[in-house]
């Protein structure tokens, strides 16, 4: 969908639809209320017959006398103390379905010019577009011509905003908003997409296309030859199982000064889960073409950062393979030696991502990354930590770990730090090699960021376990793009543009 700013008056704008907000109770906000007065009453008249303001709720208006708006779609904004980013994300997706679902193929929202806590008029447009993106997102490219469903009509969106200099910080963070919710969208895409058609190979030729796509952007993808012949064993032992080869993508994007250190995505990118021969239970084992989230949010935040011109150097690495069980796979007790030369006892062969971020965080040091953040679903432990809300977030660098915790708190991309201590690291004891790949059952999130900590020696490194919000399961099924957002704000900060 197009954005538009506009400063000019709500009330004398010719628009298919009008999008106001109304808190619980029926209190108006400013610019719902000059409109209410010029539409005399006719909104808050409607208040109360059913519509009460509450959050998600929306009610559509038709002749309301004092415009020229054609219908005015009212929001519930629930209450208005405590009205936050959440909140008013939550709203402005609603809006947006609410909108695309009355047919129109434009429409003007004063949505833009709510009083949000923490949130000014650029981080408010931003978070919008991001909202409204997110909500109208659609995943049909699988389904026949017949069972896709038509395209929605709704093709631009105007944010109304009180002045001038309103408007110059509104396309400011619109444009922002675009740029992410690009990023959102290709990670959701990639993640969505099947296990047969999005493999390694796949997930190669999507990268080089947006190298032909951006011309700051520049790819580079490991053959399975090349894995072999750097000494990659903890990766090939992964893809050994598979009839897939793997691949390593390797992204760099040069949008800062030349020489400058950049910053690292290590993202892992099983594109299929099976469990290898640790064989996983049947019982949404679907899901585990999820596996290559982690690969899929830095493919988006790499998009995100082209398409923001980002004055930064950014390098992203994703390990690509299929964990399967085979005659040719990685049995347990197999030993392998690691990128870093470094031997790994495979105690359990489902614990695997971890293995091929090993040789993905070795590889990534001949950057010279300033900082490395690796990103993966990696454990399900995690998921039994924190739920499907919060991220977890493992760093020993206390510098790092707040700049990504307050950078997901400002996107509403949020994640929890679990402690990384030393402590954690006897459980990842071996009798045989340097230490084994998996802990006790007892803080798996945690000794799974252990594992990680042992390739990412002198390093600034965090990593990120998104194995319960990089995708939403059940009837809902569908990848979330978390954490691009998370990303892409911490990525804006550190270039300095924030
Ligand atoms: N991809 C899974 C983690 C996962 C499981 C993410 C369920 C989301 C939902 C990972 O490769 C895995 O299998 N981890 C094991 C580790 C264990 C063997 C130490 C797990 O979490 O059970
Ligand atoms: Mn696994
Ligand atoms: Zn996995």
């Amino acid at each position: 969908m197009d954005y538009s700013v506009k400063s000019s008056a709500a009330t004398t704008l010719k628009t298919a639809c009008l999008v106001a907000g109304v808190y619980q109770g029926g209190e108006l906000p400013p610019a719902t209320a000059s409109v209410d007065k010029a539409a005399r009453g006719a909104i808050r008249k409607r208040i109360g017959t059913g519509f009460e303001g509450e959050a998600g709720q929306t009610l559509l208006l038709f002749d309301v006398p004092g415009l020229q708006a054609q219908r005015v779609l009212l929001v519930g904004l629930g209450k208005r103390d405590g009205f936050d980013g959440r909140a008013f994300r939550k709203a402005a997706g609603s809006a947006a379905k609410a909108l695309a679902a009355t047919g129109a193929a434009e429409g003007a929202t004063l949505m833009a010019e709510l009083p949000v806590e923490g949130l000014d008029t650029k981080a408010l447009a931003r978070t919008l577009v991001e909202s409204s993106e997110h909500a109208l997102y659609r995943f049909d490219r699988m389904k026949s011509r017949g069972n896709a469903g038509k395209a929605p009509a709704l093709k631009r969106l105007a944010l109304l905003v009180a002045s001038g200099g309103a408007a110059t910080a509104a396309r400011r963070g619109a444009a922002t908003g675009r740029a992410v919710a690009r990023g959102v969208a290709t990670a959701r895409d990639l993640g969505n997409l099947p296990a047969n058609v999005c493999t390694p190979s796949y997930l190669a030729s999507e990268a080089r296309k947006l190298a032909r796509k951006y011309p700051a952007l520049k790819v580079r993808v490991l053959s399975e030859a090349e894995i072999k012949r750097l000494g990659m064993g903890a990766l090939w032992g992964v893809a050994r199982g598979s009839r897939q080869t793997p691949k390593v993508v390797i992204f760099e994007y040069a949008g800062g000064r030349k020489g400058a250190k950049p910053v690292a995505l290590v993202g892992k990118g099983v594109t299929f889960d099976a469990g290898g021969i640790s064989l996983k239970p049947p019982a949404k084992m679907d899901e585990m073409k999820y596996d290559m989230c982690g690969a899929a949010s830095v493919f988006g935040s790499v998009v995100a950062a082209c398409e923001m011109k980002l004055p930064i150097n950014l390098v992203g690495v994703t390990p690509a393979v299929e964990n399967l069980p085979d005659g040719n796979a990685v049995k347990p007790g197999d030993i392998l030696t690691s990128l870093s030369g470094q031997t790994i006892e495979v105690l359990n062969t489902d614990a695997e991502g971890r293995l091929i971020l090993a040789d993905a965080l070795t590889y990534v040091q001949r950057f010279k990354p300033r900082a490395v953040v690796d990103i993966a679903t990696l454990t399900g432990a995690c998921v039994i930590a924190l739920g499907h809300h919060a991220s977890g977030l493992m760093s020993a660098d206390d510098e790092l770990a707040g700049e990504l915790l307050a950078a997901g708190e400002r996107a509403g991309d949020r994640a929890w730090r679990l402690p990384l201590w030393d402590d954690y690291q006897d459980a990842l004891k071996s009798n045989f090699a340097d230490f084994a790949n998996v802990g006790g059952r007892d803080a798996g999130a945690i000794t799974a960021g252990c594992f990680l900590s042992r390739f990412t020696k002198g390093m600034r490194w965090a990593h990120l376990d998104v194995a319960g919000t990089a995708w939403n399961s059940g009837n809902d099924k569908n990848g979330t793009g978390r954490p691009v957002s998370l990303l892409s704000e911490w990525l804006i900060a550190t270039s300095g543009r924030g």
